[in-house]
Parts: C-alpha cells; structure tokens; sequence
C-alpha cells in the first residue's frame, strides 16, 4: 500500500470505529414513549442495525403489540457478531423481518423473527436497502455519525418519517439546517442538553481511557466505559411541545440585548430570556430549538461564528460579532501571540482593520411571527 492509500484505509477505519457507538435502551424509551399513537399499524424500518447489539430492534420487537406495529424489519450492516441472527463475520449481511408475537408470551422468538440474507453488505444505501425502505413507514436508528448527511438526504428523497439520532453539530450543517428552516425537520422530545451515553466495543473504550477525558469524552457507570457524544434526536414525526408557547417574561432594552455589528439583530444570551416585547430579528442559542414553535417563531437563518473566508461562509449564515466584546480583545492584544489578522478556523478572536471582535456561539435567528403577541 503506498503511503497516501495507507492514510485512507486508517482515516477510514477511523470513522468507521467512531460510527461503532450503540445507543442504551433506556433512550430509545424515553423519546420513543411520545409517539405511541404515531406508531399504530405502521411498518418500522431500522436501517443500521445489528439485531444482536441494537436496542432498536430489541425496543420495537418487545413493544410490537403495545404500539400497534405492523411490520418491524431490520438490516444489519455486514454482520458483525456471530450469534443466531449475524451468520458469521463477512461482508455478506442480513436483514430481519417480525411481524408480531404468534404464540402468546409476547417474547420474539427466533421462530418468530424471519432472518433473511442480502445480496451485499446491508449498505444503506443499497439498491436492496432502498427497496426495503419504501415499504416502510417510519425509520428509527442511530445512523453511522460519518454518514449524517447523507442519510438524511435518502430520508427527505424519499419523503419517509423518521426519529433519528445525530450530532448536535449536524443542526449546523449546511445539508441539514435549511430542512430545520422550512420546518421539514425538527429535534425530539429528549432536551437537547441531556446526555447521552453509547455502549462502544471494548477496544474502543480502552482507547477512550488511554486517551483521558473522562466526563468530556466518555464515562463509567457501574464499571462500564460508555462513549459520550453530544447528540440530540432528529424527526419529522409530530412533537407535541412544537405547538405550546414559550412564556416571556423579559423587557427588551439596549443595555441587555446589545446590537450585532454585522447584522441587523440584537443578541440573546438564554432563550428563558427572550424579549417580550420585541419584534425584530433576534440571535438565540442552538437550544431553542427545543422551545421552537413554528407558529409562534420563524427561523431566519443561523449566524456560526466568523470563521472562513467569504466564500466558505454559507449562503443561509450571517457573520455576526457583538461589540460588547471588544474590551476584552483589547486586552488580548497585549499578548501577540493570539492577535490574528484573518480569521483562521476555530479561533475565538480576529481582527478587521484596526478593530477586534469577538466571535458569539452558534445563534439562530429568529423573528416573532405576526400575531403571535
Ligand atoms: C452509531 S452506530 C448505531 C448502531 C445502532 N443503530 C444503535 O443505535 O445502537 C451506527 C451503525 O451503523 C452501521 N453502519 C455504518 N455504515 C453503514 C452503512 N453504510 N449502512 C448501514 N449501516 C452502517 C455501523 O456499523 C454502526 O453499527
């Protein structure tokens, strides 16, 4: 192998290592049990799922009769265990269909479970997958984090509802935050400050440990090492707070939601502490998305911090900097070391002309709708 193909196998079998994180059972239940009535009579598709270590498969086969479901299938990408549903460890995969309890103790049985073979590796995207995803109705699963983007994008082609776990970071891609725009995706019911804990394999987790960070990167409960990757769930099932309104309290003034430099919006610490009484455009965290009602708010665009050049910056962004901030920069400039004439990526300050600013979290803009007071 030359070197350079040396470097893609590793960067490779890197991300495919990070995609090895196994969501708990007690998540599923604590976003899933919101949507019973949205489950009746519907067929279930969980598309990257080993049903030896996806607690998708074992939530949906243990509530098949409680939800109402008509069909559960399962693929499992390029069988990774081998146990009675994964034949062996190859490239060949398999997918599982269960169709309900048939003999009474409400316990899917192998009996009961029909294990079926692809012809590939139970890729997602494969032509054999697709066709298993147009029959069903809602998709569920943690898809591989390395792939969001794309698995999102089949989802939306192929118009299927689904409940998913991503990345907090997807919210801002460029793929994925127009979709949040124009109400055709939003976040779960799980608050988007909880976290979550992945079961990983044990060479993973001795890498984790090496590797310190322990309470950043991952944690131990009860003995066990549990990956932690800051993760919210994605749907475009019904979420019933999207239609209770957030209760203001707060007067707006100068003093406390100063002005963005760049941008005609005043700039909001905390959505609890969103103006009353203020029409304009305002920049919010990330997490009031977990407040969003459409009908109640609509969404602008998304300010990232400042970084890149202007043709990196995507066309739904707006650079923003709050002047408040320039006081602190100016102490920075005694220390050269962090004055910056460019923007480079992931540095918190940059100088324009004589000026510093500095550069805010991620904000969501947004703006009251019409009659919403
Ligand atoms: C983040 S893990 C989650 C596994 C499982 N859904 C769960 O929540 O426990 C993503 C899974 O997707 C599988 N995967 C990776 N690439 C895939 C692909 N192209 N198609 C289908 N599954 C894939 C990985 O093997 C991994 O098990």
């Amino acid at each position: 192998m030359t070197p350079k193909a040396q470097k893609r196998h590793l960067d490779g079998a890197k991300k495919a290592k990070k995609d090895e994180f196994y969501t708990q059972l007690a998540d599923i239940e604590r976003e899933l049990k919101h949507y019973k009535a949205q489950f009746k009579g519907k067929v279930v598709y969980c598309n990257c799922d080993d049903p030896a270590v996806s607690q998708f498969f074992h939530f949906f086969s243990y509530n098949f009769e409680r939800l109402g479901l008509k069909k559960l299938i399962t693929t499992c990408y390029r069988s990774q265990a081998t146990d009675l549903f994964s034949q062996g460890n190859s490239e060949k995969a398999i997918y599982l269909e269960y169709e309900g309890d048939e003999d009474g103790d409400k316990v899917p049985s192998s009996d009961e479970i029909g294990v079926k073979s692809l012809k590939g590796d139970g890729d997602f995207r494969s032509a054999e997958a697709v066709e298993l995803l147009k029959q069903a109705d809602i998709v569920v699963t943690n898809p591989p984090f390395s792939l969001f983007r794309e698995y999102v994008a089949q989802l939306i082609e192929h118009d299927k509802k689904f409940l998913i776990i991503g990345n907090k970071n997807a919210i801002t891609y460029k793929e994925i935050f127009p979709l949040i725009k124009e109400n055709k995706v939003w976040l779960g019911n799980t608050p988007i400050g909880q976290d979550m804990l992945f079961r990983i394999p044990d060479d993973t987790a001795a890498e984790l440990v090496e590797g310190g960070n322990e309470g950043s990167k991952w944690r131990r409960v009860d003995g066990d090492v549990f990956a932690r990757a800051s993760s919210c769930w994605f749907t475009n099932l019904d979420v019933a707070k999207r239609h209770e309104d957030l209760i203001l309290y707060e007067s707006y003034s100068p003093e406390k939601y100063p002005k963005y430099d760049n941008y005609a919006a005043i700039n909001v610490n905390k959505t609890a502490e969103i103006p009353a009484d203020h029409d304009g455009v305002m920049g919010v965290p990330i997490t009031f998305l977990d407040k969003y009602n459409p009908n109640q708010f609509e969404i602008l665009g998304i300010a990232k911090a400042p970084l890149g050049t202007p043709d990196k910056i995507y066309p739904q962004q707006i650079q923003v900097s709050v002047s408040g901030a320039k006081s602190t920069v100016r102490k920075l400039n005694d220390a050269p070391a962090l004055k910056v004439a460019t923007p480079p990526k992931g540095k918190t300050y940059y100088e324009v002309g004589d000026e510093f600013f500095v550069a805010v979290y991620a904000r969501i803009l947004i703006r009251r709708k019409d009659g919403s007071r």
